[in-house]
């Protein structure tokens, strides 16, 4: 049955070729001084750095940069954009990049309105208060960060990967072609993200007719154009429908009317990356079809029947097959279709083992911002290590 629901969502998502020009529009009236953020690179050679530092200059601004933020962004880039915000009195920032970019960023503008440092707000979200404007430019299909209110950080010294949130940038540009040269795994990895952005919220025990057909139709056609994207790295309608799929992963509609889900493979993931450093994506695509193999077997009857549609309205399954048929089979198929984008499928794969299992399985089931007990299927800390182990 529909639940109660909130959904805000301030963001201006501006979708199209050749869009970047409407930076300069945007930007006017939130100051001159700039903080422009990005990557390792792939900024420069697809030209968009050029092009954005034009259109800072012909707006009259003073463009200040941090570069080099890495995949799974680490607090010390933060802390660093934090001291040239500060220092500069920067009044905006400019993210150009993927999720890791505009996550980092979005923590510095939090953390710009506060006196202690950074990490404190991702611990504590409470101590968040005014933040710097954050403009975006994405070239990555995959988080839905530019649609969502969320920051993920990782402390390496901690040996945790959690986030800032209620930082939504005020608006978000999305030019498919800025996606073209994503290298085919970067590219399957993104998409096994929006894949699990959507699973994290279609299964869960209530929902409503309306946002299971948004998460359907976004499992349609991510699947649909994730070969042709990667096959066909130019092609501008499965690259554009993967990055419009992908804004809407994290922003709240696909939860709409649903049970309140805590996001379960999310939070096992952040502790394998948060530990090892592998990517986001990747790590989904091992954890997800082991978890939902966890819940068909610890509890089938109130499982079965959510695979089974699944199976029938993504797969194409066949309804008169039953429901236990379909619901193991939807597991092997969605298994399938990671090999199938070439997703290696074991945690070994990375050169992971259990060494450190007992310390992630407690640390997420007592410091994730999604409250486990409340899962599809409920799940504590030997249900999170029995994911894990069946990961290897
Ligand atoms: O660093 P550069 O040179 O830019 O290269 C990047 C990076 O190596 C490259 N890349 C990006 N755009 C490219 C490109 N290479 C060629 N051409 C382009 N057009 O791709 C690599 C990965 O980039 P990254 O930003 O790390 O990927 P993604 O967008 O998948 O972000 C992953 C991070 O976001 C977090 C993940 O945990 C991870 O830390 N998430 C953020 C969420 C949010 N804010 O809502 C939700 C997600 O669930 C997720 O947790
Ligand atoms: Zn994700």
């Amino acid at each position: 049955m529909i639940q109660s629901y909130d959904l805000y969502l301030p963001t201006h998502l501006i979708f199209g070729k050749g869009r970047v020009k409407e930076l300069g529009r945007l930007i006017k009236g939130y100051g001159s001084k700039v903080l422009l953020t990005y990557g390792g690179g792939s900024v420069k050679r697809i030209g968009l750095y050029d092009t954005v530092r034009e259109i800072l200059h012909q707006e009259g601004c003073t463009v200040f940069e941090l570069s080099g933020i890495a995949p799974n962004p680490k607090i010390e880039s933060v802390r660093e954009g934090v001291r040239i915000v500060k220092e500069n009195a920067i009044d905006f920032i400019v993210a150009i990049g993927g999720g890791s970019v505009l996550d980092c960023s979005k923590a510095i503008a939090c953390g710009a309105g506060y006196d202690g440092d950074p990490w404190d707000l991702v611990i504590h979200r409470d101590r968040i208060g005014k933040k710097l404007p954050v403009f975006d430019v994405m070239t990555m299909s995959a988080t839905g960060s530019e649609y969502d209110g969320g920051g993920v950080i990782t402390n390496e010294e901690t040996k945790e990967k959690l986030s800032v949130g209620g930082c939504y940038p005020v608006a978000s540009i999305l030019d498919p072609e800025y996606t073209f040269t994503v290298p085919a795994n970067q590219t399957a990895a993104g998409i096994s993200d929006i894949l699990s952005h959507t699973f994290e919220q279609y299964f869960v025990s209530e929902g409503s007719m309306l946002s299971d057909g948004f998460c359907e139709s976004m499992l349609r056609t991510v699947m649909k154009y994730a070969p042709v994207a990667i096959k066909d790295p130019t092609n501008f309608e499965a690259r554009g429908e993967v990055l419009a799929a992908s804004s809407f992963g994290c922003c709240g509609l696909l939860g709409l009317g649903r049970t309140p889900s805590p996001w379960p493979c999310h939070g096992i993931e952040h502790e394998v990356s948060a530990w090892y450093d592998i990517t986001h994506g990747v790590g989904l695509a091992i954890i997800t079809p082991h978890w939902m193999q966890w819940c068909l077997d610890t509890d089938p009857a109130l499982v079965a029947p959510k695979f089974a549609q699944y199976g029938v309205n993504v797969f194409g399954l066949n309804p008169a097959d039953g429901v236990d048929v379909n619901a193991a089979k939807a597991i092997e198929k969605t298994a399938e279709f990671f090999r199938s984008i070439g997703i290696t499928q074991t945690l070994s794969d990375f050169g992971i083992d259990d060494s450190h299992f007992e310390a992630m399985a407690e640390h997420v089931t007592t410091a994730w911002v999604g409250d486990y007990k409340y899962a599809f299927v409920p799940m504590d800390k030997e249900a999170v290590l029995a994911v894990l182990r069946a990961s290897l």
